[in-house]
């Protein structure tokens, strides 16, 4: 491992999403670094339009069960709430954790999940519990009527019962990019480039460089990979992490509709995974925490010649400018929507999007040295909840970089985020992580149930 002693001189950090470019900030801001090259590759001009981490929304809630990701969290907090969430990038309306008729056994993971946090409110020293109006932090919904009260204005049935988290609430993922890609721009120290990367050159227990596609090759003292759900193309992660389709739809609204949901809490249903953050500019935006699609794909083993692997990779509107999220997705967002806003149920969606997770088994990240290949070193595993943490997570990294243990925090996280010992058998389900949707559905099986146009405008 790198220690101050055997800094590299030169890095590059492949990838420019959540993990990619906080790292390329931290590493930047290091005085141990001052004199290292650092180079940021990435594969479209930024933002990346298909990347996990360029939308117009994302949930920032500090609602995790594992005391490691809410106390990672409560560091990220004051930074959304202050400068870097300045300016409409991050709104704190609430967070309202509901659950819909459905499974009432508790074995579903789900169900344990809100319970769990239940018990956690109701027995929490310290957190006001309460209406917003009397100061309350976490407002319980014990009846139907409680979630219609805190979602009156979307005029439908949200759920049976939840809670609404008042300290939570959402961010312009995009915007809260452009803002660190500033951030990162302004140091001078981070050289960009527009290039995708083809294949890394592997020795024995090195990565020797990069290559970019037209041919060029780029040689560094150390590799960052950080290419989320892409990350397959580059390095055997079978049985690590893998990538996992999820669907988005968006619906133009008018201002009065913008007026009356746009201060809504972000809408989060546990039963089906899915959620509907409030609109800006007019924008409603519907989507599933789910199982998601598999994309099952053969490639060139990426460390060794002549073999080749199956694994699941994006497909994006860069491969196919007319792929739409499939029908089961799509009447999934419907069925929510028109269930929860039944003013909107029949209005057509105005785009869709299919946006890649980069799961692993029970949702901790990957970031790590790689176990064979000394230089490489890998930060992904996103598993559909890192964005909240941009404004710290690069600091975090840089300090698993550097083989230091800044607290006992960072110890735990370290100890998450490492290479596992053993990769998981890749029949399984995929991921433990809490989830909505159908379990183990493939990509073109689901497109191809049915003919929808793009986008689809009937109902
Ligand atoms: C639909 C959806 C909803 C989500 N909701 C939330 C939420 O509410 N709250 C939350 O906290 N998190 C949420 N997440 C998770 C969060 O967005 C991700 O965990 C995070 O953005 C992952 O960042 P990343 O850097 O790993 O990946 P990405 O942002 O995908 O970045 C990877 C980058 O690598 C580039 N790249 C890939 N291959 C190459 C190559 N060969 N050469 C060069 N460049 C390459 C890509 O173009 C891309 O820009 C959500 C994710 C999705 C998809
Ligand atoms: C609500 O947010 C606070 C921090 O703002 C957090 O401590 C708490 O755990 C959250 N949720 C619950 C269910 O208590």
């Amino acid at each position: 491992m790198a220690t101050t002693e055997t800094i590299a001189a030169s890095i590059l950090i492949v990838g420019s999403g959540v993990f990619g470019l906080s790292t390329a900030y931290a590493l930047a801001q290091r005085d141990a670094f001052k004199n290292t090259s650092i180079t940021l590759l990435e594969r479209l001009d930024f933002p990346a339009p298909d990347a996990a981490s360029i939308d117009s929304s994302r949930i920032i809630r500090p609602d995790y069960a594992d005391p490691a990701y809410a106390a990672l969290m409560a560091e990220a907090h004051p930074h959304w709430r202050g400068s870097f969430g300045a300016e409409g990038r991050y709104s704190e309306a609430g967070l309202c954790l509901v659950q819909d008729s459905g499974d009432e056994s508790g074995d579903n993971a789900a169900h344990y999940y809100l319970i769990k946090a239940l018990e956690n409110v109701k027995s929490k020293l310290g957190l006001r519990v309460g209406r917003r109006e009397e100061g309350g932090q976490v407002e319980l919904l014990e009846t139907p009527e409680d979630v219609a009260r805190v979602t009156a204005s979307m005029g439908g049935d949200c759920g049976r019962r939840g809670y609404v988290n008042w300290t939570s609430g959402w961010a312009d993922a995009e915007a809260g990019m452009r803002y660190l890609r500033d951030l990162v721009e302004r140091t001078g120290r981070v050289e960009f480039r527009t290039a995708e990367v083809t294949r890394l050159h592997y020795s024995q227990d090195r990565v020797e460089g990069v290559e970019l596609v037209g041919g060029e090759r780029l040689s560094a003292d150390l590799v960052v990979l950080a290419t989320g759900a892409w990350m397959q193309t580059l390095v055997d992660l079978r049985g690590i992490a893998s990538a996992t389709g999820q669907v988005l739809a968006y619906i133009d609204i008018t201002q009065e509709e913008q007026d009356r949901l746009g201060g809504n809490p972000t809408l989060l249903c546990e039963t089906n995974g899915m959620f509907i953050i409030p609109p800006r500019n007019r924008v409603l935006k519907v989507a599933r925490h789910g199982y998601g699609y598999a994309n099952p794909t053969t490639i060139p083993h990426p460390e060794r010649s002549g073999d080749t692997i199956a694994v699941s990779l994006p497909r994006t509107k860069q491969d196919d400018p007319n792929l739409n999220i499939a029908p089961e997705g799509d009447r999934a967002c419907r069925e929510y929507l028109a269930k929860c806003i039944p003013s909107l149920a029949t209005r057509p969606w105005t785009q869709t999007r299919i946006c890649w997770y980069s799961d692993t088994p029970v949702g901790d990240w990957l970031i790590s040295y790689h176990p064979t290949y000394r230089n490489l070193f890998v930060a992904t595993g996103g598993s559909g909840h890192a964005y909240k943490f941009l404004p710290v997570i690069g600091e975090r990294i840089v300090d698993l970089v550097m083989g230091e243990e800044r607290d006992v925090l960072g110890a735990e996280l370290g100890k998450k985020w490492k290479w596992p010992a053993q990769r998981r058998e890749e029949d399984q389900v995929w991921t433990d992580d809490w989830r909505g949707g159908v379990k183990g559905m493939i990509l073109d099986e689901e497109l191809a149930k049915g003919e929808i146009a793009a986008p689809r405008s009937r109902l």
